[in-house]
């Protein structure tokens, strides 16, 4: 497969991403809240009963792995990689190295890990990975982000994405507008917009070839900590306006990350924005928490129960492919006993 089929099927009508790449810190942090201990062992047992799931075939185009389950071998003798495309879905890598604090900056950050990486490719294609993932973090405050760190983080996501094109694999190009603050949903839809338009400009720069990227965008939403309410339908309405003003029509699918939005909140807001999609667009999800969150509460409860884990997560998977297409409800949401 070319960049360019690899692109088109990551992000094809009735599926999207699951975003299983937490570094081990950030693991160490998920499996200490539900009281699991974080050992190599419980990491690969948890992943692995989400990548044998029935849903893998049919609504979980693609898997985002971190550098330790690329390099796994399953309970079944096979690598992570290989279980992963038998049960035909494709695997991906993070590739950043973090987010770092931006010298010079006032407590931004910037991602890091360009050095080295061309080499890193080349082995993570051996491995088995078809595309990977970059994420850029930029923060909202009355001073933030700066040009600075819009600058910066856009230049390191161009020079990312040439790079893994050249290795021949898919790159996703995340800048992520984090969520935390006080700021309203019009804020957000600037600063995103600004954010947006200056990843393009370097994207262009560094002649990566659109066609075989995929966007991994925030949804346009108020901050957490502010008190403005807002329905999925305005939710749906900025965020489409903002990417279709934003983005390069030459782009095949953008695969919104959740960034703390709960689980049904994500799968409707998605609904809402398919709903209302008149563009060339194909919107799907890759999601880590708002699709792994009730699966890993009932992994931690019931750790030998593999079918319950795996129906858990079924239906989370089930009810975003639902929302890929429109066809997600609070019926359809309901219909779940597990
Ligand atoms: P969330 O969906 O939990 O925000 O994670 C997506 C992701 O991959 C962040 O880089």
């Amino acid at each position: 497969m070319d960049i360019f089929e690899i692109a088109k099927k990551m992000v094809v009508k009735g599926k999207g991403i699951l975003a299983a790449d937490e570094s081990t810190g950030t693991m160490e942090k998920r499996l200490k809240s539900v009281n699991v201990e974080c050992t190599e062992e419980n990491r690969l047992n948890f992943r692995e009963t989400l990548f044998s799931s029935n849903s893998m075939k049919t609504s979980i185009s693609g898997v985002i792995l971190f550098d330790e389950t690329l390099r796994q071998t399953s309970s079944s003798g096979i690598t992570i990689p290989e279980l992963i495309q038998k049960n035909g879905s494709i695997p991906g890598i993070k590739v950043d190295k973090g987010a770092k604090l931006l010298a010079g900056s006032d407590n931004e950050k910037v991602t890091e890990g360009l050095d080295g990486l061309r080499e890193r490719m080349e082995e993570y294609y051996k491995l088995g990975a078809r595309f990977a993932k970059w994420r850029a973090v930029y923060s909202i405050s009355s001073k933030h982000p700066s040009e600075q760190c819009i600058k910066t983080n856009a230049h390191a996501l161009a020079r990312y994405a040439a790079i893994v094109q050249n290795a021949k694999m898919v790159p996703i190009v995340e800048p992520e507008v984090l969520m935390d603050g006080n700021h309203n949903i019009d804020k957000c839809y600037d600063i995103t917009s600004k954010v947006l338009d200056e990843c393009y400009k370097e994207l262009a720069l560094h002649n990566v070839n659109l066609k075989g990227t995929v966007l991994k965008p925030n949804m346009i939403l108020p901050g957490s900590d502010c008190k403005q309410k807002v329905t999925s339908e305005e939710i749906a309405k900025k965020t489409l306006d903002c990417l279709k003003k934003n983005v390069p029509s030459e782009v095949p699918g953008i695969a919104f990350l959740s960034g703390g939005q709960g689980e049904i909140e994500a799968t409707k807001n998605l609904n809402e924005i398919n709903k209302i999609n008149d563009t060339s667009f194909h919107f799907t999800f890759s999601y880590g928490r708002a699709l792994q969150q009730s699966a890993l509460k009932t992994w931690a409860k019931s750790m030998k129960d593999t079918i319950k884990v795996q129906k858990t997560f079924d239906h989370r998977a089930k009810m975003n492919s639902a929302s890929t297409e429109a066809k997600w409800n609070e019926k359809l949401e309901q219909s779940f006993t597990a």
